[in-house]
């Protein structure tokens, strides 16, 4: 049921390729770069009218939603708000009609969720989901679901599921541009094309940075604490890779926006600390460029307090393998599709290094793979 493979994770960490194909496949026109979703109830006039979106979501699909809050805000010029399931409905949210809710969830039956999409229905809101179990309890309260076409996940940590979200999220934020009408036909085209590469890529990215992460774990099991860095959409992705590691290697791990460390958390660095640095720009977008230069002075202050740090960079880029310890390279792509390459080297530095402590990585302790009560 392996699969020949020595856990579920593994198994679903490399089942990903699959995973982002099948959430794509017949909801994009390669031709025309339209996008198909049927599946919504909420009319062009509502999507046009709407003036704001709120992601509800915890844990992994949390991370997911503060991705898609690039994505949306970037592609279809609409505000988003994203929160933390278990504190929405604590906080008296001011949702109304003109807002939509949107629930990213995997299970579909989380209780913080549930509870979180209850409370904007109750204040007037419509609701939609991404999820990745058809029929479950959120998609039948919702206005219309993107399922993610991931397949069941095993493993307790997410892998394939959150690539699947963040992947279901893109294709929405396009659909949301184009029934706006932010976005040019060109420009959809373009990025449909760029979404029908990625699996391809996330191929090559399985292909050549295993062996690399397996080496790392060795010299890096050890280690008391890590960082994860990121700036702007890549920011949520470092989360993602700290929690990768919290929840199945039992190391602590923090991850932080990069420009932040001069505010605080520069204090924490030492040659013992080992820093994840995503460091990833798309060379034919001014705007992701200058994020990717100044996370490189952010990157320089790390080193200057010997900080040692893995960075993730693009292919072709030799001038971040000259400042840092460790380079990971993934294959180039719109800064927005690069969270769904950069995930895998993080997912399979943790996958890695939970081996090598021993760890139960398919059922970490004290951890259930569905959340039912608050
Ligand atoms: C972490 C993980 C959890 C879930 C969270 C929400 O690897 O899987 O953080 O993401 O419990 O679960 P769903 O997506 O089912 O609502």
């Amino acid at each position: 049921e392996k699969a020949g493979y020595k856990h579920f994770m593994l198994k679903e960490i490399n089942e990903q390729p699959r995973a982002v194909r099948d959430t794509t496949l017949g909801r994009v026109s390669l031709e025309t770069g339209e996008i198909f979703l049927p599946e919504m109830q909420i009319s062009q006039q509502e999507f046009k009218a709407a003036t704001g979106i709120t992601i509800a979501a915890c844990g992994t699909s949390w991370h997911s939603g503060l991705a898609g809050k690039f994505m949306i805000e970037r592609l279809a010029r609409l505000p988003v708000d994203v929160d933390y399931a278990s504190e929405y409905r604590y906080r008296d949210p001011i949702p109304d009609a003109t807002n939509l809710g949107l629930l990213i969830t995997q299970s579909g039956e989380t209780a913080d969720t549930i509870a979180a999409q209850q409370e904007l229905i109750r204040k007037g809101s419509k609701t939609l989901a991404i999820c990745n179990v058809v029929g479950a309890a959120i998609t039948r309260a919702a206005q219309g679901t993107i399922t993610t076409n991931a397949g069941p996940e095993i493993g307790v940590a997410s892998t394939k599921a959150f690539t699947a979200q963040l992947t279901a999220l893109f294709v929405f934020a396009l659909y949301l541009a184009q029934q706006r009408g932010t976005i040019t036909p060109e420009e959809s085209l373009h990025y449909v094309t760029e979404l029908s590469k990625i699996p391809a890529k996330l191929e090559e990215v399985l292909r050549t940075v295993d062996a690399q992460c397996c080496e790392l774990a060795k010299s890096f099991s050890t280690a008391r604490d890590f960082l994860f860095l990121g700036r702007g959409i890549h920011y949520p992705i470092a989360l993602e890779g700290a929690l990768k590691l919290k929840e199945i290697s039992y190391i602590h791990a923090e991850g932080y926006p990069a420009g932040e460390m001069k505010h605080g958390p520069n204090a924490l660095i030492d040659e013992t600390l080992p820093v994840v640095c995503i460091a990833t720009k798309d060379p034919a977008d001014p705007s992701s460029v200058l994020k990717y230069e100044k996370t490189l002075s952010n990157i320089q202050e790390v080193t200057a307090r010997s900080g040692r740090v893995i960075a993730i960079a693009v292919e072709g880029d030799h001038e971040i393998t000259q400042l840092v310890e460790h380079t990971i390279h993934i294959p180039a792509a719109p800064e927005l599709l690069l969270p769904i390459l950069e995930v895998v080297p993080l997912q399979l530095l943790a996958y890695h290094i939970a081996v090598r402590r021993g760890c139960d990585v398919d059922q970490p302790r004290n951890l259930a793979k569905s959340v039912t009560v608050e």
